[in-house]
């Protein structure tokens, strides 16, 4: 059996990972409260994964209401060892066409209001969000679309906003000018808190249309998201099967996993 366990958090249109070996559906409690939902574990060819549904069962939790932390927690809890997100985001580049996918490298974080930190009550941590996802993870994760059959780009800023509306036009074309590639509601603050859980994090961004900056294109609009994801929700049952499929036997200790060692500043004595 590998020593690789890999959480996924499934986005808008993906609730469920497709077909696991021995797979077993369990509720894991939180002290950060309720979780979206039970999380569902079981194999694929000798790796463990544990699913859970960012947005609940039926889709029932909006970005602002998700509990990033209980989700995280509780994956943290089943013994996880890196995370991997998929998500449907909009795209902000000609290039990045409805369907493909973007193995995403940098986040800009315009969310307001959301629970950003596992810490603050009594212990003081900064961790390092500098590369908030993990290299090695998004590599591992952009080849298993590839093989799945996806049009993938490498590489990527996506900037997250609160929604639950979309953007203003005005603001699709400033985060153009901010270097942003993609759009979406769910990556911050849940990549934030799963480097706060020692945790490698990547995100695969499953395009699912052009926001609202470019002239040619309809707006977005809540039906071609869902049209878009439900297409491509076999596309990323696919590239998990492929993912597992291409990870190396052992996996090797990443920094991330050992990340609180250098970033609480509260001395130990006073946490409690
Ligand atoms: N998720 C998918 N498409 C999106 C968009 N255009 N803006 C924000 N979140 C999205």
């Amino acid at each position: 059996m590998s020593n690789w366990h890999i959480g996924v958090i499934g986005g808008s249109g993906l609730y469920d990972p497709g077909a696991l070996e021995d797979a077993q559906e369990i509720s894991v409690a939180s002290p950060f409260g309720e979780p979206s939902g039970p999380v569902t574990t079981g194999r694929i060819g000798g790796v463990q994964f544990t699913f859970i549904a960012r947005h609940g069962a039926g889709h029932r939790f909006s970005p602002s209401h998700v509990n990033y932390c209980a989700n995280v927690d509780v994956l943290k809890r089943c013994g996880v060892t890196d995370v991997l997100a998929i998500s449907a985001i909009g795209s902000l580049k000609e290039e990045y066409a409805p369907g493909d996918f973007v193995a995403v490298e940098q986040l800009i974080d315009r969310t307001t209001g959301r629970q950003r930190s596992f810490f603050g009550d009594g212990i003081v941590a900064h961790v390092p969000l500098a590369d908030p996802v993990c290299p090695r993870l998004t590599k591992l994760a952009a080849k298993a679309a590839d093989r799945a059959g996806a049009k993938v780009h490498e590489g990527g800023t996506y900037v997250a906003i609160e929604g639950p509306q979309f953007s203003t036009r005005a603001e699709s074309h400033m985060f153009r000018s901010w270097g942003a590639d993609v759009i979406g509601m769910t990556a911050m603050p849940e990549a934030r808190l799963v480097r706060e859980a020692e945790l490698p994090y990547a995100l695969v961004g499953m395009v699912t249309d052009y926001d609202c900056w470019r002239d040619s294109e309809e707006d977005v609009d809540v039906a071609q998201i869902i049209k878009t994801m439900t297409t491509n929700a076999e596309n990323a049952r696919a590239m998990l099967a492929e993912f597992a499929a291409g990870l190396p036997k052992q996996r090797k200790a990443s920094a991330i996993d050992t990340v609180l060692d250098t970033a609480i500043i509260t001395p130990r004595e006073l946490w409690d």
